[in-house]
């Protein structure tokens, strides 16, 4: 039976304040010079707010999808916020309250709404552009399309193709789009919608038709939250934080980290049949969330990640009820190499990057899934936040440091189609916290470090955004 559902009676205890409002921002006030391509376009993102009172012990997973724009006209800058208007969304408003109760648990939920589909499909992860459509991700659903000039909610996207519609109920936040191909690379776990093993792997072509879709299992129902393909392989990490069906029906949380579990890694050449071709190995006393990149060199598959120690998930508790520590939470960017060569056991080193502290790690896009030189991380070296960047050939970071504020993810633009890798420029929304208010930051990303090249204001805060991107005009 479903608890009988007390919102948490006010939003003051928590840590951001939602936004509950959606804004318009005609000119924005901008300082410095927008550059030359950044002048036509707009820069996209998503994350959680929450329109209505939640549980109290919520997270912010759990959010309501709110994309916001910044669009540039000419050198100009507006600002444009707008909810996804999910199912979830328009029941709650009806009722005038919240009615869904924990992250992903439709047993926590109000009567009134018990197992309606698309309970979970807030489209709060990643604002991501494919084949000319704006789409809201979400890791467990399948993603809303939304107007990329209104922000209009749309509806939920239909993948389908020649070979018939896609099977997975669930698409990953993080695609890897093919440079070279403009496919959509993709996974499910909990393929089939349940906590399960049931997974799948699927490729969209460049014109968002399915192309490949191939089941399989994971070793076990662990998070899986970010992946890497390369030009020959594909990587998929399964994190020790599981989910439980009967933890669900008592009420409890979705993921529950355990200690004792390694972390799962299926490497497989990328035509293979991961049911049958995918080698799992275990990296021990490790968690990690997202990849800044990966590539193949020969025998040896290597991934860019920023990993912790323990529970980087740290809204999860262990199995035996704790909260991490904050040590174990924090988060280095490690280089990790599989060497299929080598027997299990001899096959894995993992190098961290000194002073790369952080995650949210960007690319400059056109260097997917090839041996690449830049990356981009947001900096979270407590207390110092900043935006840092790392050059791979010499092992050296760059910062650029913040002062009382802190980096949302980093999104890199090149300077023209064939400038150099990180030849370009770094979007970044930037928490000015002792003023309530965010700014977006243009750096250079040949050097973070320098000076904004300009920087375009806004006059109240966001919550946080997880992941975006730039679309050019
Ligand atoms: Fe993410």
């Amino acid at each position: 039976m479903p608890e009988i559902f007390h919102p948490f009676a006010s939003f003051g205890l928590q840590y951001r304040m939602p936004m509950r409002f959606e804004a318009d921002v005609f000119e924005c006030e901008v300082v410095g010079e927008i550059p030359e391509v950044l002048r036509n376009g707009a820069y996209y993102r998503t994350g959680g707010d929450r329109l209505y009172p939640t549980l109290e012990e919520d997270i912010i997973l759990n959010g309501d999808g709110l994309v916001s724009m910044f669009k540039f006209e000419d050198g100009h800058v507006s600002f444009r916020s707008r909810y996804v208007e999910t199912e979830r969304m328009k029941a709650e408003k009806a009722a005038k309250r919240r009615l869904y109760g924990k992250y992903r648990n439709k047993y926590t939920d109000d009567e009134s709404v018990s197992n309606l589909p698309q309970r979970d499909n807030t489209g709060n992860t990643y604002a991501f552009e494919h084949h000319g459509e704006l789409f809201m991700l979400r890791e467990d659903s399948r993603p809303y399309r939304v107007d990329p000039e209104t922000l209009e909610t749309l509806g939920i996207g239909q993948f389908g193709g020649r070979f018939g519609d896609l099977r997975s109920t669930a698409l990953t936040a993080h695609p890897k789009i093919d440079p070279k191909t403009g496919e959509w690379w993709s996974y499910g776990v909990f393929a089939g919608g349940e906590p399960t093993t049931d997974a799948s792997l699927h490729v969209f072509g460049a014109d968002g038709e399915l192309v490949r879709e191939q089941w399989f299992q994971t070793p076990y129902p662990g998070l899986c939250h970010d992946w890497g393909v390369t030009r020959e392989h594909v990587v998929l990490p399964i994190m020790p934080l599981v989910a439980d069906e009967a933890r669900l029906r008592a009420g409890g949380d979705y993921y529950e980290y355990d200690p004792d579990l390694p972390s799962k890694w299926g490497v497989m050449p990328r035509d293979g049949d991961p049911a049958t071709d995918m080698r799992w190995f275990d990296i021990p006393g490790i968690v990690m969330g997202h990849v800044m990149n990966a590539y193949s060199e020969g025998d040896k598959v290597i991934i860019d990640t920023p990993c912790s120690p323990g529970n980087c998930f740290s809204f999860f508790k262990d199995k035996h009820g704790n909260q991490p520590a904050m040590p174990e939470t924090i988060t280095q960017i490690t280089r990790i190499t599989f060497d299929l060569s080598k027997p299990d056991s001899e096959a894995v080193t993992m190098e961290p990057v000194n002073g790369a502290l952080g995650d949210m790690p960007k690319i400059d896009d056109r260097y997917a899934m090839q041996k690449y030189r830049t990356g981009y991380f947001a900096l979270r070296d407590f207390p110092q936040m900043g935006v840092g960047q790392i050059d791979w050939e010499r092992g050296t970071i760059k910062v650029h440091e913040l002062e009382n504020a802190a980096s949302q993810e980093p999104v890199f633009v090149p300077r023209t189609p064939d400038a150099p890798e990180g030849d370009g420029y770094i979007l970044t929304v930037i928490d000015r916290m002792d003023e309530r208010r965010v700014d977006l930051l243009i750096l250079d990303g040949n050097d973070v470090s320098r000076e904004p090249i300009a920087t375009v204001k806004l006059p109240f805060a966001l919550p946080m955004s997880f992941h975006g991107c730039w679309v050019q005009a």
